[in-house]
């Protein structure tokens, strides 16, 4: 079967992830498998397994039957930031966007016990599905800890963090919302210090730890081997 024009449009596109499928412990797959209905939204795509259709936009009082301030983090990975965020802010509802199964595979294991119910999960990719899934304006934090660093020069265009990034999330922000990112690799965080101070719409308010964000296995990782943590928080101007 040959590729959509959307599907080679997509394709062509350089993105900020590799690997995205991988077995999950059989645990994993159970919890997927029993609360994938409940928890991850099944959003129409176009071009790929990873897009969401531009014509889609998320209705969060309908997804979570209230109205509530949204909190999206982007690149969850197996969910200890969300539910840290999920269970100190039970007035607050949040949405994942991850492209690595296995990792919601984790994140729903911890949930069968007990439950979040202001937590949902999109698979897809957070360039795609930022620019267009949310309304504007509709976003209150946007959480962005550890992207995967692409360290080499010559890797370094895949990396989340960017100029054009930066005007998706500055869309769904409300005025004031606020984009926390966290990342142990110095050269992302003068890249990510360099292009979002430059941004007309970001206003740098914090550089101290963000208040809900636990230590996760990244950032272990980058301590154990001496590294920095960098803690950013621009507002919505
Ligand atoms: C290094 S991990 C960090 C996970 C988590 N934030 C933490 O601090 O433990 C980066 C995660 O971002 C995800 N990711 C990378 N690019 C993405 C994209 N464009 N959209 C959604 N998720 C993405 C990866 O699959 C991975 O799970």
């Amino acid at each position: 079967m040959s590729a959509t024009p959307a599907e080679v449009a997509y394709l062509a596109r350089t993105r900020s992830f590799t690997r995205r499928g991988g077995r999950m412990p059989p645990r994993h797959q159970a919890a997927y498998d029993q609360l994938a209905d409940t928890y991850v939204i099944d959003v129409p795509r176009e071009g790929g397994s990873t897009t969401v259709a531009p014509s889609y936009v998320l209705d969060p009082v309908a997804v979570f039957g209230r109205r509530a301030p949204l909190v999206v983090e982007v690149g969850a990975g197996s969910g200890d930031a969300l539910i840290a965020g999920a269970q100190a802010l039970p007035e607050t509802d949040f949405v994942a966007l991850e492209v690595w199964r296995p990792g919601i595979g984790q994140c729903l294991s911890r949930l069968v016990d007990e439950p979040l119910p202001n937590v949902r999960f999109v698979e897809a990719d957070a360039e795609v599905a930022l620019a267009t899934m949310l309304a504007p304006g509709s976003v209150e934090e946007v959480w962005t800890y550890f992207p995967d660093p692409w360290p080499k020069r010559r890797q370094q265009h895949r990396r989340i963090v960017g100029p054009e990034f930066a005007d998706t999330v500055c869309r769904v922000l409300r005025p004031g919302g606020v984009w926390r990112l966290a990342t142990d690799i110095d050269d992302y965080a003068a890249h990510m210090r360099k292009v979002l101070d430059a941004h007309e719409g970001l206003e740098l308010i914090s550089t101290e730890r963000a208040p809900l964000r636990p230590v996760t296995r990244f950032e272990r990782k980058g301590t154990a081997v001496g590294r920095t943590i960098t803690d950013l928080a621009y507002r919505r101007l």
